[in-house]
């Protein structure tokens, strides 16, 4: 084969074989395919689409390039979830002990990446000795005695998605979904995943910003990931404004704690219960989901999750007493409040840019080797929907540092207030499975 060809043929719209594909991945990890052959093909992809087949066989290549992860000795349905692009996801941290509470296991390898705010892994980091550097026994153990655990990414996991992912990149060819869905998939696949929940944020702060799209990129991943062998349900969730009101480690980790109390933001709560229904239902413990949700309910309310999340903080070392105490958390030097500029209503908060509001104070990693300050954030104080007063607080940022101008100037525009009433936006649009 002839790398030439296949991108010819990629041009003229024709679909590749099983062959094919691996011929490329392979050809691209072990460098005998230059960076410019794979460049022209991400284009002709772009711009000649895949096949549903071709997506699989996609997929499968690049999960193929590096290790994979067997949790074959974890009993029970391996549930992961996923979210795309959504601005301090807290929905993680409340999840992973919701869903253990109910007895779905939860086997999280998490990394820490860049980013508006840290990954779970630094979330989690906020917690007083919590460590993720435990050994794959521990971790696998501790998956089968307290159904949740999560570990630090040590493998090489789809190295091939990591170079593409990074040529894509310099090459304006991210904004592919045949491309996107197959990046996502091979990672969860790899993990060692038996089942998929995806949320697919649509909105402003998301990846993709219509609604149309965002139902392609869900339908395209739902599919690849069963036609892998792996139950994958979607929702798409909206990204019109961040989920909560925290964005921040620390600050996160506090929410996390509130909303497995029963007292969260309505919209992480009404999110994670929806998301936890999804996973409780391909994790074969419930029939439907709406039995599914009554389990979560109760899980909260009886305060099960609670002392789930206690118990897996605990078995990782860190100080479990942050659930009743959550001041033992990092907390910031300065907490200064951003007045609102106008009367109105607030008709949208772009979440993309309150997230690089956050990474100013520090939040978050802007290069790879950038120190994360764990205590630092925004909480929001007004929402969509929410009426607005000259001089009212909208937010509020936690800093470390005095001059936080930047990210108050980045809060400020990130805030769109109209004078008309305005609803709360719609928050679950849609579900495939
Ligand atoms: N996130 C990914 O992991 N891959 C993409 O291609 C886009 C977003
Ligand atoms: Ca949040």
């Amino acid at each position: 084969m002839r790398m030439v060809d296949l991108i010819e043929k990629k041009r003229n719209g024709l679909p590749h074989s099983k062959e094919e594909i691996e011929f490329i991945i392979e050809g691209y990890s072990n460098d005998t395919i230059p960076d410019y052959q794979i460049s022209a093909w991400a284009m002709a992809i772009f711009f000649k689409d895949m096949t549903q087949d071709e997506r699989a066989f996609l997929t499968d290549a690049i999960v193929q390039s590096g290790d994979t992860i067997d949790l074959s000795a974890i009993q029970g349905v391996k549930v992961d979830k996923h979210s795309t692009g959504g601005v301090g996801d807290t929905t993680t941290l409340v999840l992973a002990p919701l869903v253990a509470s109910v007895g779905v296991p939860v086997a999280k390898m998490s990394g820490r990446g860049l980013g508006h705010t840290g990954g779970t892994i630094d979330k989690l980091e906020a917690i007083p000795g919590f460590s993720v550097e435990i050994s794959n026994q521990r971790f696998i153990d501790l998956v089968n005695t307290n159904k949740a655990a999560v570990i630090g990414q040590t493998q090489n996991l789809t190295p091939a998605d990591k170079k593409l992912y990074g040529l894509r990149d310099v090459t304006a060819t991210v904004n592919s979904i045949p491309l996107i869905a197959s990046s996502i998939m091979s990672k969860k696949i790899a993990s060692g995943a038996d089942a998929i929940v995806l949320d697919v944020k649509t909105g402003a702060g998301a990846f993709m910003k219509e609604l149309s799209e965002s139902k392609e990129l869900a339908e395209a991943m739902v599919r690849i990931g069963n036609n892998l062998g792996r139950q994958t349900s979607a929702v798409i969730s909206d990204m019109s404004q961040p989920l909560g009101y925290m964005i921040g480690n620390a600050l996160e980790v506090k929410e996390a704690i509130d909303t497995l109390k029963g007292n969260g933001p309505e919209d992480l709560t009404e999110l994670c219960m929806t998301l936890g229904s999804h996973m409780i239902v391909l994790a074969k413990k419930a029939e439907t989901l709406a039995e599914a949700k009554e389990m979560l309910q109760e899980a909260v309310a009886s305060g099960k999750a609670l002392e789930h999340f206690k118990l897996f903080i605990e078995s990782q070392n860190g100080d479990s007493s942050v659930i009743d105490d959550p001041e033992r958390l990092p907390t910031a030097e300065y907490k200064v409040d951003i007045l609102s500029e106008n009367d109105g209503f607030v008709s949208g908060i772009v979440a993309d840019q309150i997230g690089t509001a956050a990474m100013l104070l520090g939040a978050g990693r802007a290069t790879k080797t950038s120190v994360i300050d764990l205590a630092v954030g925004i909480e929001l104080k007004k929402k969509i929907g929410d009426k607005v007063k000259t001089g009212e607080p909208i937010a509020t940022i936690y800093a470390n540092q005095e001059d936080i101008e930047a990210s108050k100037q980045k809060i400020l525009s990130s805030y769109e207030i109209t004078s008309t009433e305005v609803k709360a936006p719609t928050l679950i649009y849609d579900v495939i499975s």
